[in-house]
């Protein structure tokens, strides 16, 4: 698909700017896809600390591009930056420096917490998704009489789940589900959410 973008991009010579935070958590093979920069002359990668490895917060991230974009978008980050901050630096160069301890980590998170999301759904059946083959989220789409964000609300109110609303993502009859959280932590939430459904079908 990717690849695709790139030829309809080449065609008017525009440039792609891909977000490829979550690049390291596939549900496949290393968890690893393309970068738009591998197959794309034109192609803008940017990422950072929060998804695959794990540590939203740092504010700090990366950029990889042709060389006349990185001039631009550097003299842009010197003016309203300059620096990333000493302690953002020394914990995410910690975590590069073990990189594939941390994106390991992450996978067999991921991984076994879609496996277990995946298992309860077979369970629901006011509920139906398309199973995601990466990232931390899932979309699923109930069938329920009442709206997304009186769902979540609901939801909240009832049993401390947290979900979000698919109306915030223009998505009504949709909630959006993290699931890489504590393993532990997702088993109670589902079953909170079973017995939420349970009550309001
Ligand atoms: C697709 C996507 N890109 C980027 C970010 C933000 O990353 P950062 O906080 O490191 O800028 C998020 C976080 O929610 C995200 O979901």
């Amino acid at each position: 698909m990717l690849t695709e973008i790139a030829a309809i991009a080449r065609e008017v010579g525009a440039y792609i700017l891909c977000d490829e935070v979550y690049r390291g958590t596939d549900q496949q093979g290393s968890g690893t896809t393309t970068s738009i920069v591998d197959i794309y002359e034109k192609g803008i990668s940017t990422a950072s600390m929060s998804k695959a490895y794990s540590l939203a917060g740092l504010r700090l991230g990366w950029i990889c591009a042709p060389r006349n974009v990185l001039e631009r978008v550097a003299v842009h980050r010197d003016y309203d930056t300059i620096s990333v901050g000493m302690l953002d630096d020394h914990f995410a160069t910690m975590a590069l420096e073990n990189r594939d301890k941390v994106l390991a980590r992450s996978l067999t998170i991921t991984r076994t917490n879609l496996a277990t999301l995946a298992a309860w759904m077979e369970t629901q059946p006011t509920l139906s998704w398309i199973k995601p083959r990466s990232g931390t989220t899932a979309l699923l789409k109930f069938d329920l009489p009442m709206s997304s964000y009186d769902f979540c609300m609901s939801l909240l109110n009832e049993t401390g789940v947290m979900f979000t609303p698919g109306s915030a993502l223009d998505m009504e009859g949709y909630v959006r589900i993290g699931y890489a959280n504590n393993p532990a932590i997702l088993q109670e939430g589902l079953k909170r959410v079973s017995d939420f459904l349970a009550r309001h079908a």
